[in-house]
């Protein structure tokens, strides 16, 4: 069945925000070259363009991220010829500042690099570890029940090991051109002069009050005098500037020993109401992983990523691998849709059986992404079907081939959507593709005095550890890296780079990237048009549509081929760099407050 709905793309793209408006939503106060909100006139011209729907284009290096004071000190250092990776810590480094809420010094990352001169792709794990004191009943009460969410959440039990600080250092190490020290002065300017509380990270306060209020830190922090930090409020943080000075001195190191290791080891084991176990050992054991980048075929590209324990790659691999068997249409036609919903969740239903830390469990991670096998499980959603055309009634993990054939039990861990992407190409030819957490919005709700909150990854954990007696494969072990959804992802042509691009979204960032790429490659929407897309995300067989979009109209025509259909907020933060013969493209997510600048 195929029926098309022609007004879908020009209808989602109706009606952005005025350019100035949109510039007022991030800024408040009236923002002139580098006014109250601080934003450069390249950045408030980057903010428009965005809004109008248009990609930047550039030349020599581009960077794209959540924030325009981030981005514009990725700029400065790409300017001056820094390379990605440096341009990365200075990126970084603000938003641990101005974006709190979803990434920082107290989170985890995974980053996928092209080095030009090699002409090699690799990743870096950054992600958080579980403590070595932690058990695999951490999350569950004293009947061997899970505990609540949020239970889990708030306090010190979430906390992993921190990986990010580790992992700017070490990209720095290996790829880096720029003085270190003067990677992170932009963001200890701006952490001692203040800057200007943004409308999300003040909507995000708001939202989060009561929780926010746990905690006598970070309560004086986002609510002083007992009020949630209004938009536009000029806000220091000197205790961000003192440790961004003592890494400057110490590098990494400055967070993984000596006072601000013990202020985060102090600020977890005594967390009112749910302490962790975290200790100084965790810190100074924390090392970041090299592994070799998962890729999967797609219209004769290689979609590249972070392999486990990141379920990014290999689930965007597999949903791209199984659409690569069809032949799609449009944005506006149903069909498509159900092509892409029934992969997705024929590919979730093998994230949620296999995918884990394969440095603790065996993994099937290359037959996951085989071709042959991707092949097969297309043929369920095509194949000899008494009912084509419908929604497959039934979904349930596959056989890939695996050398070490074990079995587990189905994980049910949830995610939310914080987290942050950065997407950066440098005047080298560099390429660099990293998504950043600190997992739930404000993570643990814990600040340490270093002026940084500290996750709350292992929530990322299943808190069962067996079902019916069988276990399963993302249970908490002491020193394991929890499952995630993080995609970033660099897309290869022929040995070389041709798209940088990730986003934030708990485990529908896996949708928004497989989606993303579908758009610009598949429908030839052009890169701005294919991440402003509305979305339409399946993860385990409900069809979210986003609200207040278009993508409304798909409700009719999936309800019919069987899907239940749940209108909502789809909340992404896409931000993605195309690498093209004339040039770099260059487009941020207009859900967010990102922009793309380049020169
Ligand atoms: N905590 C989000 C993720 O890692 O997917």
């Amino acid at each position: 069945m195929r029926s098309a709905l022609p007004l879908f793309v020009t209808l989602m793209l109706a009606a952005p925000l005025l350019a100035q408006e949109a510039a007022d939503a991030v800024a408040p106060e009236n923002a002139t070259e580098t006014g109250a909100s601080g934003f450069s006139e390249r950045a408030m011209a980057a903010l428009a363009a965005r809004d109008a729907g248009d990609p930047v284009t550039a030349q020599d290096w581009m960077v794209a991220a959540a924030n325009p004071l981030a981005v514009e000190a990725g700029a400065d250092v790409l300017e001056a010829g820094g390379t990605a990776a440096d341009a990365m810590v200075a990126v970084q480094a603000v938003l641990g500042l101005v974006e709190p809420q979803s990434s920082g010094l107290g989170g985890g990352a995974f980053l996928v690099y092209y080095d030009a001169l090699r002409g090699e792709l690799t990743t870096l794990d950054g992600r958080e570890t579980a403590p070595l004191a932690a058990t695999p009943t951490l999350f569950q009460d004293e009947t061997g029940e899970p505990l609540g969410f949020f239970d889990a959440v708030i306090g010190g039990l979430s906390v992993g090991t921190p990986g990010t600080p580790a992992l700017m250092e070490d990209s720095h190490r290996r790829w880096g051109r720029a003085n270190w020290q003067s990677l992170l002065d932009p963001a200890i300017s701006l952490a001692d002069e203040g800057f200007s509380v943004s409308a999300r990270m003040a909507d995000a306060i708001a939202n989060d009050a009561e929780r926010l209020a746990t905690f006598p830190a970070t309560a004086a922090y986002f609510l002083p005098d007992g009020a949630p930090l209004a938009e536009g409020t000029l806000l220091q943080n000197p205790a961000y500037a003192d440790t961004l000075r003592a890494m400057q001195i110490h590098g990494a190191d400055a967070i993984y020993e000596g006072p601000i290791a013990e202020g985060i080891i102090d600020t977890v084991r005594s967390a009112e109401g749910n302490p962790g176990v975290l200790s100084l050992r965790d810190l100074a054991a924390y090392r970041v992983i090299e592994r070799p980048a998962v890729c999967a075929a797609y219209r004769g590209m290689d979609v590249c990523g972070m392999g486990p324990p990141s379920s990014g790659a290999l689930t965007v691999g597999q949903i791209l691998g199984m659409v690569d068997n069809f032949a799609l249409e449009g944005p506006g036609n149903p069909d498509d849709w159900r092509l892409i919903g029934d992969a997705s969740r024929l590919a979730f239903a093998d994230r949620g059986r296999y995918m884990a830390d394969s440095d603790f469990v065996p993994m099937p991670t290359e037959g996951l992404v085989d071709p042959a096998y991707l092949e097969e499980r297309a043929q369920l959603i095509e194949g000899d079907r008494l009912d084509p055309g419908t929604a497959l009634p039934e979904v349930a993990p596959g056989n890939p081939t695996w050398d070490h054939a074990q079995l587990w039990a189905d994980d049910e861990s949830l995610e939310f959507p914080s987290t942050s992407h950065i997407s950066i190409v440098d005047s080298y030819g560099n390429v660099l593709s990293m998504t950043t957490t600190i997992e739930n919005g404000f993570g643990s709700r814990l600040m340490a005095p270093g002026g940084f909150l500290l996750n709350n990854e292992l929530t990322d954990f299943s808190f069962r550890t067996h079902r019916d007696g069988v276990p399963i494969a993302n249970r908490l072990e002491p020193g394991k890296r929890p499952r995630s959804s993080m995609s970033p992802t660099i897309v290869m042509q022929d040995g070389e780079p041709i798209l940088a691009i990730g986003s934030p979204g708990g485990s529908r960032i896996i949708g928004y990237v497989a989606t993303a790429i579908i758009a610009h490659y598949d429908w030839g929407l052009d890169l701005q048009d294919a991440l402003s897309l509305p979305h339409a995300v399946n993860r385990f067989g409900t069809y979210d549509l986003e609200e207040g979009t278009s993508a409304e109209a798909l409700a009719e025509p999936l309800t019919a081929m069987g899907y239940e259909v749940n209108i909502r907020g789809l909340n992404s933060g896409l931000h993605a760099i195309a690498i093209t013969p004339d040039g770099l493209i260059g487009a941020a997510d207009p859900r967010r407050e990102g922009i793309a600048l380049g020169q």
